[in-house]
C-alpha cells in the first residue's frame, strides 16, 4: 500500500501503565503495510522514572507529539489534555485514535476524537469495578460509551458491555496486550541487576506498590495499611518502589515508613524482574493483578473490589481489602505455603496486539 494510503492511527499514551500497552500495538502497526502509527504522549506522567525509562525499556521511539500537560486536579488535567489533543487531531487528521486502559488521558482523548467524528478504538474495554468513587471507573464507562471498537481482555468484560447496551458487533475479545509485553520482555528482564543492587535473594522478599487515591489520600486508611505492612515486614522484607503521589502523602501525614525498603519507582525491566523473583506481591494496581497471574506469583490486592475478577477466579489474586487483619491473614496463608495454582486466562498469550491490528486492518 502506498504510504499516503495507509491508515494514520494516533496511539495515546499518558501515564505509566499505558506505555506497555501501546508498545506491542505500535510495533505491529509499524510492521504492517496498512498503518502509519503516531505516538502522542500527553505528559500526564512526566518524571523520568514514570515515563522515559519505560520508552527506553520497551524500545519505543520518542513520541511524535508530547503535550506536556503535567499534574493537576482531575478536571483540570482532563481539560488540559482535551484542549491540546484537539489541536493535534485537527492538524494530523488521523483515521483512528487508539486509547488504552483507564487513565485520565484515555478519557480525555477518546472524547475529543469522538466529537471530531474520528473513530475511536479502546483497548482494555469493558472492565468494571462497580465502584464509582474510583476516577478510573468513570474513565472506563465514559471511554467505552464513545468508542467504536472495543477490544476486551476477557469474556466478563464483553458481558459488561453487552449489559450496557453496546452492540455485539463493536466488541472484540482479543486478549491482553499488557501480557504481550510481559511475555516479550521476560527473557530480557532476566539481565536486570536489581536484585544485586538491592541486596535481595530470589524468593526472599515481597514487593509492594501503592498509589490509589482511596488508599493513600486518606490518612486513616493509609495508617491502617502501614500497620499491616509493619507486621508483615517482621516476617519478610518488603521492597517498596514508591509512586511519587504516595511518597508525598506519607511525608505530608508524617507517617513513618520504617517497615519498608523504600526505593524510587523502577523501570519496566527492573520491576518485572523484581516481581518474577518475589515470594508475593502486595498491590492496589490493576495491571499488576494481571501480571502476577501470568507469572504465577501470589498477589494480595489492597482493595475491596477489582475490575479484573478473572485474576481472582483463574489467577493468583486475593482481594484482601484495606483492613490490617485481612491483609496480614492473606500473607500468613501464602507464607504457610497455601497458594493458589493459577490458570492463564484465554488469549493472554502474547498475541493480543496481533489480533487487534488484524481486526483494524479489516475495517
Ligand atoms: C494515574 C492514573 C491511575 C494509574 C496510575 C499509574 C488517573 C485518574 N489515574 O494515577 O489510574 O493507575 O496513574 O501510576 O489517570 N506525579 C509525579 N510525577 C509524575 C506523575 C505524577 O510526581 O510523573 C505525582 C504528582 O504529585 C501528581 C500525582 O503524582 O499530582 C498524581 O498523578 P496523576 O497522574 O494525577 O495520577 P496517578 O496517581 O499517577
Amino acid at each position: 500500500m502506498r504510504k499516503r494510503d495507509r491508515k494514520k492511527v494516533i496511539l495515546v499514551g499518558g501515564a505509566r501503565p499505558n506505555f506497555m500497552k501501546i508498545a506491542p500495538i505500535y510495533r505491529r502497526m509499524k510492521e504492517s503495510p496498512d498503518f502509519r502509527p503516531l505516538i502522542v504522549h500527553t505528559g500526564q506522567h512526566y518524571d523520568r522514572n514514570m515515563s522515559q525509562f519505560f520508552f527506553r525499556d520497551l524500545g519505543l521511539p520518542r513520541p511524535d507529539v508530547y503535550l506536556g500537560v503535567g499534574s493537576a486536579s482531575q478536571a483540570a488535567q482532563t481539560a488540559r489534555i482535551m484542549v491540546e489533543f484537539e489541536k493535534v487531531c485537527l492538524k494530523a487528521r488521523p483515521d483512528l485514535v487508539l486509547v488504552v486502559g483507564d487513565v485520565n488521558s484515555t478519557l480525555a482523548c477518546s472524547i475529543v476524537a469522538s466529537k471530531l467524528l474520528i473513530p475511536v478504538a479502546h483497548v482494555e474495554a469493558g472492565l468494571r469495578s462497580r465502584d464509582r468513587t474510583m476516577p478510573e471507573e468513570i474513565n472506563r464507562i465514559v471511554t467505552d460509551s464513545v468508542s467504536d471498537y472495543l477490544f476486551t481482555t476477557c469474556r466478563d468484560a464483553d458481558e459488561n458491555l453487552l449489559k450496557e447496551g453496546v452492540p455485539a458487533a463493536r466488541i472484540f475479545f482479543v486478549g491482553n496486550v499488557m501480557i504481550d509485553t510481559l511475555l516479550g520482555f521476560r527473557e530480557k528482564a532476566k539481565r536486570s541487576k536489581v536484585l544485586k543492587r538491592l541486596n535481595l535473594k530470589k524468593g526472599g522478599y515481597s514487593v509492594l506498590t501503592l498509589h490509589r487515591p482511596s488508599n493513600v489520600d486518606d490518612s486513616k486508611t493509609l495508617r491502617g495499611i502501614m500497620k499491616a505492612l509493619k507486621k508483615i515486614s517482621g516476617k519478610i522484607p518488603i521492597v517498596f518502589p514508591a509512586h511519587p503521589r504516595t511518597e508525598k502523602m506519607l511525608r505530608g501525614y508524617g507517617i513513618a515508613g520504617d517497615a519498608l525498603n523504600y526505593i524510587k519507582p523502577l523501570g519496566y525491566l527492573d520491576f518485572l524482574f523484581l516481581m518474577m523473583n518475589s515470594r508475593f506481591v502486595l498491590t492496589d494496581s490493576g495491571g499488576i493483578q494481571e501480571e502476577t497471574t501470568v507469572l504465577k506469583i501470589p498477589c494480595v490486592t489492597l482493595r475491596k473490589n477489582t475490575e479484573r475478577p478473572i485474576t481472582v477466579t483463574e489467577g493468583t489474586n486475593i482481594l484482601a481489602g484495606v483492613g490490617e487483619r485481612k491483609i496480614v491473614a492473606a500473607v500468613e496463608k501464602i507464607l504457610s505455603g497455601d497458594v493458589k495454582t493459577p490458570r492463564r486466562p484465554k488469549y493472554w498469550d502474547g498475541e493480543a496486539s496481533g489480533r487487534i491490528v488484524r481486526c483494524l486492518a479489516g475495517i
